[in-house]
């Protein structure tokens, strides 16, 4: 496990990462588990991904999305199977943090199912209400928004 994670490097995307981040997020929107993006987004919004890679294979990636003044999102958190569990997650996260610390934006949130990987990552579950910005961004596209059941934690940076 040691030696896998010494092999990973996280960076920010770049063109040629398109086509592996909408296969793995494709993937989990399938799932029913990530909202899915499409290539023309991606594109769009690639600066604001990172990737994590092994051996020169992306195997994991991560968004920062500004929600408002003083708030950005963590989207599109997923490692591939066969990678989970040796540090890759958290490392993406740590990076995500460093970046919102960078721009000075005080709290950083995500909504989930995975509420233990982001405790281990600082993170406390909040009651989702306390983010409106979120809810007039993403969730007025989402199928579930009148449904949804993902957790809110939040992570206080300041
Ligand atoms: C959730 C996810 C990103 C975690 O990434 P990962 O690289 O496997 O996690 P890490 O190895 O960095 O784990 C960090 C810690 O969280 C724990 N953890 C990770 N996933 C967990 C889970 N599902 N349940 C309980 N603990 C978990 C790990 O055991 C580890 O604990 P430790 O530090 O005591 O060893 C990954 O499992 C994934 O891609 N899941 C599917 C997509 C998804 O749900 N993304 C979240 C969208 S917000």
């Amino acid at each position: 496990m040691a030696t896998v994670c010494k092999q990973v490097v996280c960076r920010k995307a770049v063109q040629e990462d398109v086509e592996p981040l909408y296969e793995m997020i494709q993937g989990y929107a399938q799932q029913g588990i990530m909202l899915p993006r499409s290539r023309a987004v991606l594109e769009r919004q690639l600066d604001l991904f990172v990737v994590a890679e092994v051996d020169g294979k992306p195997v994991g990636c991560g968004s920062l999305c500004r929600l408002g003044a003083d708030l950005v999102e963590i989207r599109s958190l997923g490692i591939s199977d066969g990678y989970k569990g040796l540090g890759i997650g958290s490392k993406i996260v740590k990076l995500l943090i460093e970046e919102a610390k960078r721009q000075d934006i005080p709290k950083i949130m995500a909504l989930t199912y995975e509420v233990a990987f982001f405790e281990k990552n600082g993170f406390t579950v909040v009651n989702k209400e306390i983010f409106p910005e979120k809810v007039w961004t993403d969730c007025v596209n989402c199928s579930k928004q009148h449904a949804c059941d993902e957790i809110a934690v939040l992570k206080m940076l300041k």
